[in-house]
């Protein structure tokens, strides 16, 4: 077993509800994440990124390290972030902390947050944190195992978004399927 799968699966057994994933993201997954990005795109922050499987592939992209900041309570991913890609700003705190952090700066986020198995009033704080820290154009990028799209119809009404359905990536356990939310205008402006 890989250090990172046993780091895994040892913090999910002191806390399923935070990482709520048997396994980490595949490649095929990380891959359809970080699809959307290039290094045109702008800060990029990623929301709960764990062993950094979407890290690596959001770098390979080409957004530079110092663009990407990730968001990850459990301190002991951090730790493995901080020895796995050195140039990368690792924060230790919620992801909610990225609107103070960014205020209408980034150009994306993408989340590997369990948003299925957070409350919903959790969820709805996460999206309009993330849809402050986002500039206008801004993208968040959210995989779910679900067959309806990840963010409740209650909090994309309130916060004035809507989703674009990508990908369904068949090779990850459970399979998944990756959306793109934007500002709704900007939405039916990019269909
Ligand atoms: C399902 S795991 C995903 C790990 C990785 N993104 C992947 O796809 O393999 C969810 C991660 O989100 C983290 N997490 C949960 N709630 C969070 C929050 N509010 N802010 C930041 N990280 C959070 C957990 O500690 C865990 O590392």
């Amino acid at each position: 077993m890989s250090k990172d799968l046993s780091l895994f699966i040892g913090q999910l057994l002191r806390n399923p509800r935070e990482i709520s994933a048997v396994v980490p993201s595949s490649r095929a997954l990380a891959m359809a994440m970080a699809a959307p990005l290039g290094p045109g795109i702008g800060p990029v922050a990623e929301f709960g990124p764990g062993t950094g499987r979407i890290t690596r592939e959001i770098l390979a992209r080409g957004v530079s390290p110092r663009d990407l900041v990730l968001y990850e309570m459990n301190g002991a991913f951090c730790e493995r972030l901080r020895q796995t890609f050195p140039a990368v700003r690792v924060v230790n705190r919620p992801a909610q902390d990225a609107a103070r952090d960014f205020a209408g700066r980034l150009g994306a986020v993408v989340s590997g947050l369990p948003l299925l198995s957070i409350p919903e009033p959790v969820q709805r704080d996460i999206l309009a944190a993330a849809f402050k820290a986002l500039a206008p154009g801004g993208i968040f990028i959210q995989f779910t195992y679900g067959p309806k799209p990840p963010v409740a119809q209650e909090v994309r009404q309130a916060l004035g978004i809507s989703a674009l359905p990508g990908p369904r990536v068949w090779h990850n356990l459970p399979p998944a399927r990756v959306y793109i939310y934007r500002r709704a205008a900007e939405n039916i402006a990019a269909m």
